[in-house]
């Protein structure tokens, strides 16, 4: 097989963008199915791409049918649990977008089918680390240059997200970066977490946003997270590594700047569909050569059931507004070293 014939499932706000970038940008990859509750919609995406795409009947169709060789998953995070399972069950590479699954117990159940295949089947969307900038810090982490990290501090704001967000989602969608993030970055779990936010009491009923989230690191390192989801002017990342000795920062600056008048202003990303389009196309250019080759390098079940252990431990937090330790199973010998801690 020289060719990776791919079937998308779920054609949303994300699944519309990998559909274009899987046809268009994926050089050892060749789109020929989709599938999307939503049949209509379906057609008009599969209609405007290049090349022959057919419309599958239903997810479970697409994962079963013969002509494709594997499958991307981006449809809502409710769904991902039992077509990944399908995936593997039908010996599928998969590519899932975050979260992996809603709960760290979701997650045990991929990880415990693919320790029953005997490999690791699974690729989780946890796209900044196929990000520039993101491997730029990361290469800076790497050199020790900075001494022994003590702090990481990041925003997260986006101008607007759908009606249908609750209070909860600030976990699920959107932090979930920064616990990866964290993990990738520092080499290190996330130990213990508390949350708070603005806009209303401390729970789950009411719309808290932002919300600010403290985890400490295993090895005793602090990371702060302000999580700003219906922030209005624009989408913006920043990341701040501290060490002892320095420290690394990622900035989201406009990248084209006009000085005007004693002004200078310049013009921001959308959205992360635009901040995040070349990362897009990295991980899913790498997940093709992998799955051409039966395996997995970009972050695996294993990252995305740490990230959801730390997640529920969020969810916790919010809804008892007290600091909540993260529960974490022993890392099976599947996903091989890294960091790892059980309790
Ligand atoms: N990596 C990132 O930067 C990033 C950014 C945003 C969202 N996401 C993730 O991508 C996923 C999709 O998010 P979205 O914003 O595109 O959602 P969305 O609601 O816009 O789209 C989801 C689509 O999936 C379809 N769908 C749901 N279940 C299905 C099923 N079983 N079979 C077929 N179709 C199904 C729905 O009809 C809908 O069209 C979520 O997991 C989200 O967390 C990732």
């Amino acid at each position: 097989m020289n060719r990776l014939r791919i079937g998308v499932i779920g054609l949303g706000m994300v699944g519309s963008e990998q559909v274009a970038t899987i046809a268009r940008s994926v050089a050892l990859g060749e789109l020929v199915a989709v599938s999307d509750f939503d049949l209509d919609r379906a057609h008009a995406i599969a209609e405007g791409l290049p090349g022959d795409v057919r419309v599958a009947r239903s997810a479970e169709e697409l994962i079963a049918s013969d002509d494709v060789d594997a499958v991307a998953i981006a449809s809502s995070a409710a769904s991902h649990l039992s077509l990944v399972l399908a995936c593997i069950e039908h010996r599928k590479p998969v590519f899932c977008e975050k979260p992996l699954a809603l709960t760290g117990a979701d997650c045990e159940l991929i990880i415990d089918a693919e320790i029953a295949a005997g490999r690791r089947f699974v690729q989780v969307g946890f796209m900044r680390r196929f990000d520039t900038a993101f491997v730029e810090l990361k290469a800076a982490v790497e050199t020790g240059d900075l001494g022994e990290i003590v702090a990481l501090q990041y925003v997260h704001r986006a101008a607007d997200v759908p009606e249908y967000f609750t209070s909860a989602m600030h976990t699920t969608e959107a932090v979930v970066h920064e616990v990866d993030t964290t993990r990738w970055l520092a080499d290190d779990e996330i130990a213990e977490v508390s949350v708070t936010g603005t806009g209303g009491r401390s729970g789950l009923d009411e719309w808290l946003d932002p919300q600010f989230f403290s985890f400490r690191t295993e090895r005793g390192a602090m990371v702060y997270a302000e999580v700003f989801l219906r922030a209005g002017y624009g989408y913006e990342i920043g990341c701040d590594v501290v060490g002892r000795q320095g420290v690394a920062r990622l900035t989201n600056a406009p990248v084209t700047a006009v000085s005007l008048d004693f002004r200078t202003s310049g013009v921001r990303e959308k959205d992360f569909t635009v901040r995040f389009g070349d990362a897009y196309r990295r991980e899913l250019t790498a997940w093709a050569e992998d799955a051409l080759r039966g395996i997995v390098t970009g972050p695996n079940a294993w990252d995305g059931y740490a990230a959801a252990a730390a997640t529920d431990a969020c969810i916790e937090a919010l809804r008892t507004g007290s600091p909540t330790v993260v529960k974490m199973r022993e890392r099976p010998a599947l996903y091989g070293q890294g960091p790892s801690r059980a309790t």
